[in-house]
């Protein structure tokens, strides 16, 4: 299993794509088109929303369990533009006849809340909490019910009655949403085509020898129980979430690998406690490219927070650790390290629940030195300078999970294994 420390963006893909030569089944298990996960094959980019990262690998069977909220539109998007670059998807692609199907009146529901909202969540629009709601709250429509037509037209009354009177609350227009949700609708049958016991897919393919990865979206602190709320993602983004959230017993994982930049980075509304100054924020995201894979939107820049990676390694149980945009770090002569936190004026080593007021807290920053020097071109731990080496080992201290991998570019091959 592969997932984010921190508030998403970690660089999962690119470890996703990586790992995902050695496997045979690569399966999402939470979020939807809110995650944007970039991937270099070469001198080709691809950023995959909908679709797992795997998919970049011939051969390899590409899951989305029943914890994903579907978006239909986005995924055959996604799909058709795959197909049209030369990826070939025939027989690959299978969804779980439970994940939720998240539809156009969904995102017009998030965006209108957003424009709405006093206290702003920062969403990426993409619907993700509506469709979440509708689950939860157990009107929602699933990819096992598209087979039957009268039963989608009686349910999609309903939905849009309900979605039309929420939006006209909001002060919204609702002249296309009836007919973009039936637009959307019009790939069902494609869409139900595809469907798979996305759960027994993976156990037998675990029983004949195979190996299974199982990918996160988005970071342990946009995790709806475990992260800064209010100010995180409608689903269980943490490992405890995927067995669930494809249909298998927690037994079945052997691994939890934790993916952390070397630095951190948050878009959207909510607490950062180790933000940079604003001249080293706006150095850091030109140098990290910091801008929002799904939306655009510029990332804040952060120090490595040791206190967020240790609630990450607490609550996904993590056996070890990727770190990954080591190289962004390469121009600083020096490099600061949040190891705790004060809390009107306590010290703490753990992330603190709401009821201080994130703003409360103070991180209590080491200082190390810089390597200045490139470690684009490192292949192994050897070939790091010192000072990134010993960057690396804190780090690795201070998490208390052994460090398993290490990226260093954009590339495929930009990666040390340790
Ligand atoms: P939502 O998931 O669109 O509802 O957004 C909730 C919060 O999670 C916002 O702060 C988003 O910016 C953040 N978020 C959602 N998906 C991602 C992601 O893939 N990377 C980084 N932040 C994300």
């Amino acid at each position: 299993m592969v997932v984010g420390c921190q508030w998403g963006d970690e660089g999962k893909g690119k470890i996703v794509d990586v790992l995902a030569a050695d496997a045979q089944i690569v399966a999402r298990y939470q979020g939807g088109a809110n995650a944007g996960h970039t991937v270099h094959v070469g001198d080709d980019e691809f950023i995959l929303h909908q679709i797992p990262s795997g998919v970049l690998h011939d051969g390899k069977r590409c899951l989305l369990g029943n914890g994903v909220v579907l978006d239909v539109r986005q995924f055959f998007d996604e799909y058709d533009a795959l197909a049209a670059r030369g990826i070939r998807l025939d027989g690959r692609v299978g969804v779980s006849g439970r994940a939720h199907v998240l539809l156009p009146f969904h995102r017009a529901l998030d965006k209108a809340r957003e424009a709405a909202a006093a206290e702003k969540i920062g969403t990426t629009g993409r619907g993700i909490g509506p469709a979440y709601e509708d689950k939860v709250g157990r009107r929602g429509l699933r990819v096992g019910d598209l087979a039957d037509a009268a039963g989608v037209e009686r349910w999609l009354d309903g939905a849009l009655t309900r979605a039309e009177a929420q939006l006209r609350e909001l002060g919204e227009d609702v002249d296309t949403v009836a007919a973009e949700t039936r637009d959307a609708l019009g790939l069902a049958a494609r869409l139900h085509a595809l469907s798979t016991e996305v759960g027994v897919e993976i156990l037998e393919g675990l029983r004949a020898g195979r190996d299974v990865l199982l990918e996160g979206a988005q970071g342990a602190l946009l995790d709806l129980d475990q992260g800064t709320y209010p100010f995180v993602t409608s689903s269980n983004t943490t490992a405890a979430g995927a067995p669930v959230g494809v249909g298998i017993g927690p037994t079945a994982v052997d691994d939890v690998l934790g993916v952390l930049k070397a630095y951190t980075t948050r878009v959207g509304e909510g607490p950062l406690p180790t933000a940079m100054t604003p001249e080293l924020d706006e150095q850091v995201r030109q140098w990290g490219g910091e801008f929002g894979a799904t939306t655009g939107r510029p990332r804040r820049c952060g120090w490595f927070d040791a206190v967020v990676a240790r609630h990450a390694a607490r609550v996904n149980g993590l056996t070890g650790l990727a770190i990954t945009k080591l190289d962004v770090l390469d121009q600083l002569p020096e490099i600061q390290i949040a190891v705790g936190y004060r809390v009107d004026g306590e010290e703490t080593s753990h992330f603190p629940d709401a009821g201080c007021g994130y703003d409360a807290i103070e991180p209590v920053y080491e200082t190390v030195p810089g390597w200045k020097a490139s470690t684009a071109d490192a292949r192994k731990l050897e070939d790091l300078p010192r000072a990134a080496r010993a960057y690396l080992s804190r780090l690795q201290e201070l998490v208390g999970v052994p460090i398993w991998m290490v990226s260093v570019g954009t590339r495929r091959s930009d990666i040390i294994r340790v």
